[in-house]
């Protein structure tokens, strides 16, 4: 598993940004470079050893619903969720410990509880940056 993360994510994680440092593009989405968004597309989609892929629950159709709240478009308001913690914070935060902030009109538990311990961290940027470039319309 290790030398699976390692080639990977090797090499080309060193080149990401870290998400608070990514800036800002003129629709107000951060902007990642296209590699790191990619990866994340991946794993949103796919999943991850024993872990469910994202999608399963929050799908990315616009139209309709799944066990988790909608993500697209969230990048205009991960960043007012929670006081203090930033759109990529909060968005990783839910992440590896969804306990910590539940979406208004959700309970807990619902979501995945142990992404923070079967993702490399390295993955979770890529979802973070993936989640915070969803746009509202939906994602073909
Ligand atoms: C088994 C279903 C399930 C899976 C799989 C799942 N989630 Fe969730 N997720 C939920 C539910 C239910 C909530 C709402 C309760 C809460 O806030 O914890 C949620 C909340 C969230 C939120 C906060 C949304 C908001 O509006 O504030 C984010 C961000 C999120 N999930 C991202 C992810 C990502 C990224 C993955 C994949 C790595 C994932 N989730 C996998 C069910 C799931």
């Amino acid at each position: 598993m290790g030398l699976l993360v390692l080639a990977g994510f090797g090499g080309a994680a060193v080149l990401w940004l870290i998400p608070d440092q990514a800036a800002l593009s003129p629709s107000g989405m951060l902007d990642y470079p296209p590699e790191q968004v990619a990866a994340g597309e991946v794993l949103y989609r796919s999943g991850v050893a024993n872990a469910p892929a994202c999608v399963t629950c929050h799908v990315l159709d616009p139209q309709s619903s799944g066990l988790g709240p909608s993500l697209l478009g969230i990048y205009q308001t991960a960043g007012t969720r929670v006081p203090g913690l930033t759109a990529a914070d909060y968005i990783r935060e839910s992440i590896v410990n969804p306990n910590a902030f539940i979406a208004s009109g959700y309970s807990a538990n619902y979501m995945y509880q142990n992404y923070g311990a079967v993702l490399h961290p390295d993955q979770v940027e890529a979802l973070v940056a993936y989640v915070l470039t969803l746009p509202e319309t939906g994602s073909p």
